[in-house]
């Protein structure tokens, strides 16, 4: 197995560049390890002028070039890609979907055949080296396969290798859930601004705030409603506001919300199969 295995993106789009700027940042990367394509010949110039990496025209430049292939196309665009890889020699590559909802049965139908299938579910983070990254295998693909590709996707943040059966979950959960604290973080800045705080500082509070309270979970492993025993004192700031969001029905509504985008994962993969079948 080589040390350092070079990656191709198909796709450099919001995700795709996640990924591309959390591997360098890494340092374990550099730019002549990673290769892109995309069909915005814009983007390949952003791309190549903001991190340096290798542009390249085709699909098929991708996959003689490097070794883990990873496709950061929207699912609908994933089949016409799909179709562009099967024209390549596939052997010695492992293909790595970020797609959401597509699965790795489906991969594996539409793929030629022995080809080395992991399918994650990254988050936005990734660009930072925070990412939540959930991981599995096809079928008939080697854990040796999934453990290289979870060694690189380490490099971008926490990756677990989990059963497919739990990805609609994981897209529901961590895959959409930078959003959903982005607007927390906005709700609790504009909070701020209401009282009088000024955005930026608002802004600068509400976001600090949220990452100290997740690093606390991580790094404690403590339950968070421990942690959040902690911050509360009888009769005291915290628990007024505490009863408004309980008012407002904020866990209610935080389990629909993955629940449905986790629902919504599902759908994505019925389209894609109702197209090839
Ligand atoms: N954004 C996230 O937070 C996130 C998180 C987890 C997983 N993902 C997954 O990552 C994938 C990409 O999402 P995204 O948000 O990065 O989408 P995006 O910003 O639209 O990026 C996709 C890029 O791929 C290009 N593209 C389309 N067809 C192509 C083809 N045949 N060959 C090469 N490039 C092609 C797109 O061009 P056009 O705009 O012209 O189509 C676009 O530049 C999706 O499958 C999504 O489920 C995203």
């Amino acid at each position: 197995m080589p040390s350092l295995e070079k990656v191709g993106v198909i796709g450099v789009g919001k995700m795709g560049e996640a990924l591309v700027s959390g591997l360098l940042r890494s340092s374990k990367y550099s730019s002549s390890d990673i290769c892109v394509y995309d069909v915005i010949p814009d983007r390949l110039s952003y791309m190549q002028s903001k991190y340096g990496v290798q542009i390249l025209d085709s699909v098929a430049d991708v996959v003689s070039t490097a070794d883990v292939i990873t496709l950061v196309v929207k699912p609908q665009d994933l089949l016409s890609v799909i179709q562009e890889l099967n024209k390549t020699y596939l052997k010695s590559k492992i293909i790595l979907s970020l797609a959401a909802g597509i699965n790795t049965a489906y991969l594996s139908k539409n793929l030629q055949k022995y080809t080395e299938i992991v399918r994650c579910m990254p988050n936005l983070a990734c660009s930072v080296g925070e990412g939540m990254i959930c991981v599995t295998r096809a079928q008939n693909t080697s854990q040796e396969s999934l453990d290289r590709v979870t060694k690189i996707l380490s490099l971008t943040g926490h990756a677990v290798q989990l059963d497919e059966k739990y990805l609609d979950a994981a897209t529901g959960l961590s895959g959409s859930g930078p959003a959903y604290v982005y607007t927390f973080i906005e709700a609790l800045a504009d909070a701020g601004v209401r009282l009088g705080l000024k955005r930026d500082l608002a802004f600068t509070l509400a976001a600090q705030t949220t990452l100290g309270a997740g690093k606390l979970v991580v790094e404690t492993g403590e339950h968070p409603a421990k942690l959040k025993d902690m911050v509360v004192t009888p009769g005291g700031t915290t628990i007024e506001g505490l009863v408004e969001l309980e008012k407002g029905g904020l866990r209610a509504t935080v389990i629909e919300a993955v629940s449905k985008a986790a629902e919504r994962s599902r759908q994505l993969q019925a389209a894609a199969s109702e197209k090839t079948s």
